[in-house]
């Protein structure tokens, strides 16, 4: 058996990395957004640091305040992990593809071209998307979630039926008998649901790990949980604590075991926000310097935290006495025990704000050390199969996370010191797949 150790992907996001100014940061080339070699340097850290995947979050729309800080997107992921993919070897892409506003067809071309050309590296991110801004793109309106959730299943069983119809020995290529592909063995799938369909088959043969591996993104809506269980090797989540992580994994591993899967087929993957710096002070310096404005105008919503009333004038003192015994955890939001703790800690209201207390995802700042008990503690306590990171400026914070976190997890056996295969499936320690997965009952087929 596999051994157990955790298992990191990385986001690709804008070029810049998850602090609001990292665009402006001096060290940062400005224009990275357009810049594929420099997201090729990160991807070669990464791999560096045998990461399993690169992970592409997707909301092609633009929202936010672009006057000042970059469109939080990538340009286009399948294209730019096309380039990635050939100028690494070992790490996996997942990209993510909305069952919404896509065809399966172009998912089931796209996403297995991938796959060929990384030789067995690709996965997609199936998401149903519910933003306004990417819907309007698209000239559609935002659909309710049964319905989004009924042509993401349809779509699902469309792209693994697709994939599948290219038999696994079709593709004769005999010169000699002029015989290119066994024709049988490349047949329509005719599968048509209510939202979608595709008669098929589809022209492209199996990669080195068969066909690419599905993820799924978001929370535990029944419905969403029922894509998991049934179709997806690996769930995207946004948790802040360990309970609520536990929770979420246990819930998403009794939907593979509930659809007839081995709950061990599917890995769950917190989210984590990483500032590596030679010590607290020092990366809670970086991330103050690289936040701009934003961790002031948090200060409302860290009073909503904490139940009490903080000024500005505050920012830079720890809570008074007074405020100190009135201060509680607001029940309302699962970060609110992290602030609370930081507060009871006696950090500024500046340095609460800039451990990340109100952020996408939990934040680990320091040195080395920080950021490997996080991580281990999670993943002893079961609430995790690994972690995809954020690290907070591109250009040098995956460098250090690969040469000082890393090895730190190595030494604590951990952490692989080796590539287990040169597949995404391998990497990931999930089984084979070609075309549906015959576990899988058909109760709900299209
Ligand atoms: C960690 C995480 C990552 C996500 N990434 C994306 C994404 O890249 N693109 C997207 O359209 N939706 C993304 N989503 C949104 C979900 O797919 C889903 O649309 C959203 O959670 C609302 O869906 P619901 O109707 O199931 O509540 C993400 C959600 C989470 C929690």
């Amino acid at each position: 058996m596999a051994k157990k150790e955790i298992i990191l992907g990385m986001a690709l996001t804008d070029g810049y990395g998850t602090l609001k100014n990292a665009w402006r940061a001096p060290h940062v080339n400005s224009g990275n957004y357009a810049n594929i070699e420099a997201n090729i340097r990160y991807a070669q850290s990464a791999e560096r640091g045998r990461f399993a995947f690169l992970f592409t979050p997707d909301f092609p729309a633009v929202r936010g305040d672009v006057e000042h800080s970059p469109v939080s997107n990538i340009l286009d992921p399948m294209i730019a992990l096309t380039a990635i993919s050939q100028a690494t070897s070992h790490i996996g892409f997942v990209a993510t593809g909305s069952t919404t506003f896509q065809e399966p067809f172009n998912h089931a071309r796209q996403f297995k071209a991938l796959d060929v050309l990384s030789h067995g590296r690709a996965g997609w991110n199936a998401v149903t998307t519910s933003d306004p801004a990417v819907a309007a793109n698209y000239g559609k309106p935002v659909v309710g979630r049964a319905e989004r959730y009924k042509r993401a299943l349809e779509s699902i069983q469309v792209v693994e039926a697709l994939w599948g119809s290219w038999k696994k020995d079709a593709w004769i290529k005999n010169q000699q008998a002029g015989r290119f592909i066994d024709q049988s063995k490349l047949q329509p799938i005719n599968l048509y649901g209510e939202h979608v369909g595709s008669r098929g088959p589809l022209a492209i043969p199996p990669s080195e790990q068969g066909q690419p591996v599905i993820f799924t993104s978001g929370g535990t809506s029944p419905h969403l949980l029922s894509i998991a269980g049934r179709h997806a090797s690996g769930f995207i989540a946004e948790v802040w604590t360990i309970e609520e992580a536990r929770a979420q994994r246990d819930l998403v591993r009794r939907a593979a075991q509930d659809a007839g899967r081995d709950p061990n087929d599917i890995k769950y993957f917190a989210g984590l926000i990483t500032t590596v710096a030679p010590s607290v002070r020092e990366g809670l310096d970086r991330r103050i310097e690289h936040q701009g404005e934003m961790l002031e105008a948090h200060l409302p919503h860290l009073s909503g935290m904490l139940g009490i009333p903080l000024h500005r004038s505050q920012l830079d003192q720890p809570l008074t006495p007074e405020q100190s015994s009135a201060a509680h955890a607001s029940p309302g939001d699962p970060r609110s025990g992290i602030a609370f703790k930081l507060a009871r800690e006696g950090w500024t209201i500046r340095d609460i704000l800039a451990h990340g207390s109100i952020d996408y995802h939990p934040v680990t700042v320091g040195p080395p050390g920080v950021h490997a008990d996080h991580m281990q503690e999670w993943f002893k306590a079961g609430a995790v199969d690994g972690f995809w990171l954020l690290p907070d400026i591109y250009e040098d914070g995956v460098d250090t996370f690969v040469d000082e976190v890393v090895p730190l997890l190595v030494q604590r056996r951990i952490y692989p010191d080796e590539y287990a295969g040169s597949t995404l499936r391998e990497n990931l320690g999930v089984p084979e797949q070609y075309g549906p997965d015959p576990r899988i009952s058909r109760g709900t087929q299209l």
